[in-house]
C-alpha cells in the first residue's frame, strides 16, 4: 500500500531515501566515546584475531560488490591479505583454508543458497566464519561463528540499495576493528577514519539532496541501448554495482570496467553518443585521479557522452564532462558510500521512465534460495 511505501511510489525510492538513517543505525553503539570500536557480536577474541593470517570474502550479487570494496579496506587498514570470490564458484574449486583463515560471508538476507553452501564448506575446512547480514535470526547468522548485523531495516525492493551502503559501513568497521586489535602502521589514520565514518550519514544526506539533475539525466537516456561504467580502486566495484543496477532494473546492456583496462579492449566499444559513467577518485589520490581524467579525455575524443562523478570542487574534470555529478569530498576508501547513490537513483529513474516496476524486476528474486 501507499502507506507502507511511506508516500513513495516504490519501496526502492523509500529505501534509497532511508540511507542516511540506515548508515547511522549500522554505526550505532559501535563507536565508543573514546573513539574505539567495539564489535563484541562478532564473537571473536583479540587473541583469535591476532592469529588470523588471511581473510576470504564470499557473497553474491550486490553483496559481492561490497566484498570487493572490503578487500581494499582490509588490505590497507588491517594489513591482511584478502581474497574475494562469488559464492557460487567458491566450493567448486579447492580454496585453501585453515583455522587461521577468517571467512566473511556478506548476505543481506542470510539465505542465499550459494553463499550458505560456501559458508558450510568453509566451516568444514575449519575456517572461522563471520557473516554480515541484515535479517535477524536468518540461516547464515545461525550457522556462522559470529555476525555483524547491518540494522538497515527491512528492504523490500529486489535491487539492494540501503543494505549495500550499510554492508560497506560494516566492512569498514571490521577492517578498522582488526587494525585496532592487531595494531597497524596506520594507527592515527584508523582513529581519524572512525571519526569520519560517524559523519557519513550527513554526507549521504547531502548527496540525496542533489539528485534532481541525475533524475533528469536518467529520463533523457531512457532510449539508449547500452551504458558503460568506469572506475578505479574502490571506484571499480562501484562501477560494477552501477552496471548491475541498470541491468536489474532497466533490462539494459550495462558493463562496468576498471578504467585501466579500457585500453586492453573495452575502448573498442566506444562510439558516438555512447553514455559512459566514470567514477573519479578524490584529487588526493593524484596519480589515479590524473590517469582517469586522461581516460575521460580519450573516450570523449572517440565520441562518448561522458557522465562524470567527482568530488565537489574538482574543476579538472569540467572541460571533459558532458554531465558532472558532484559528491562530497571524503577519503578514497569511503567514497563508495557517496558515489554509489547517484548510480542507484540513475537506474531507478531510468527504469521508471521505461515503465518498469523497480520493486519487482522481471526474472529476479529478493533472495535466491536455490543453488
Ligand atoms: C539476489 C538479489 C540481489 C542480491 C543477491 C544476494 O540475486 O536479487 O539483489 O544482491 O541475491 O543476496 P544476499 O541476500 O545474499 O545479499
Amino acid at each position: 500500500s501507499a502507506a507502507e511505501k511511506g508516500g513513495y511510489d516504490y519501496f526502492m525510492l523509500k529505501e534509497i531515501a532511508e540511507q542516511p538513517r540506515a548508515v547511522a543505525d549500522t554505526l550505532l553503539g559501535r563507536i565508543g566515546r573514546d573513539g574505539r570500536l567495539s564489535l563484541d557480536e562478532m564473537h571473536i577474541t583479540d587473541a583469535q584475531l591476532r592469529e588470523i593470517d588471511k581473510i576470504v570474502i564470499i557473497a553474491c550479487g550486490t553483496s559481492y560488490h561490497a566484498g570487493l570494496i572490503a578487500k581494499y579496506a582490509i588490505e590497507h587498514w588491517a594489513g591482511l591479505p584478502c581474497e574475494v570470490e562469488v559464492a557460487s564458484e567458491f566450493r567448486y574449486r579447492d580454496p585453501i583454508l585453515n583455522s587461521r583463515t577468517l571467512v566473511i560471508a556478506i548476505s543481506q538476507s542470510g539465505e542465499s543458497m550459494d553463499t550458505l553452501m560456501a559458508v558450510r564448506h568453509a566451516r568444514e575446512q575449519r575456517a572461522r566464519v563471520l557473516c554480515i547480514c541484515n535479517v535477524n535470526g536468518s540461516t547464515m547468522p545461525r550457522e556462522c561463528d559470529g555476525v555483524l548485523y547491518t540494522h538497515a531495516g527491512p528492504e523490500v525492493g529486489v535491487a539492494a540499495t540501503k543494505t549495500f551502503l550499510t554492508q560497506l559501513v560494516a566492512v569498514y568497521l571490521i577492517a578498522l576493528y582488526i587494525a585496532q586489535v592487531r595494531g597497524t602502521k596506520w594507527g592515527d589514520e584508523v582513529f581519524a577514519m572512525v571519526q569520519l565514518l560517524a559523519t557519513m550519514p550527513e554526507k549521504v544526506e547531502q548527496v540525496l539532496s542533489t539528485m534532481g539533475p541525475v533524475r533528469e539525466l536518467a529520463r533523457s537516456l531512457a532510449d539508449v541501448k547500452s551504458v558503460l561504467f568506469l572506475g578505479r580502486h574502490v571506484g571499480f566495484p562501484v562501477a560494477l554495482e552501477g552496471a548491475l543496477k541498470l541491468k536489474e532494473l532497466a533490462y539494459m546492456h550495462a558493463e562496468g570496467f576498471a578504467a585501466g583496462e579500457l585500453k586492453h579492449g573495452p575502448i573498442a566499444l566506444i562510439e558516438e553518443g555512447l553514455p559512459v559513467i566514470v567514477v573519479v577518485p578524490p584529487r588526493a589520490r593524484d596519480v589515479l585521479h590524473d590517469k582517469i581524467v586522461s581516460n575521460i579525455q580519450e573516450i570523449r575524443a572517440r565520441g562518448a557522452r561522458t557522465i562524470v562523478i567527482a568530488e565537489e570542487g574538482d574543476t579538472s574534470v569540467v572541460p571533459y564532462s558532458d554531465t558532472l555529478i558532484e559528491v562530497p569530498a571524503v577519503p578514497t576508501l569511503l567514497q563508495p558510500l557517496v558515489a554509489t547513490i547517484p548510480l542507484q537513483v540513475f537506474s531507478c529513474e531510468l527504469a521508471t521512465a521505461k515503465g518498469h516496476d523497480v520493486d519487482q524486476p522481471r526474472n529476479l528474486a529478493k533472495s535466491v534460495t536455490v543453488e
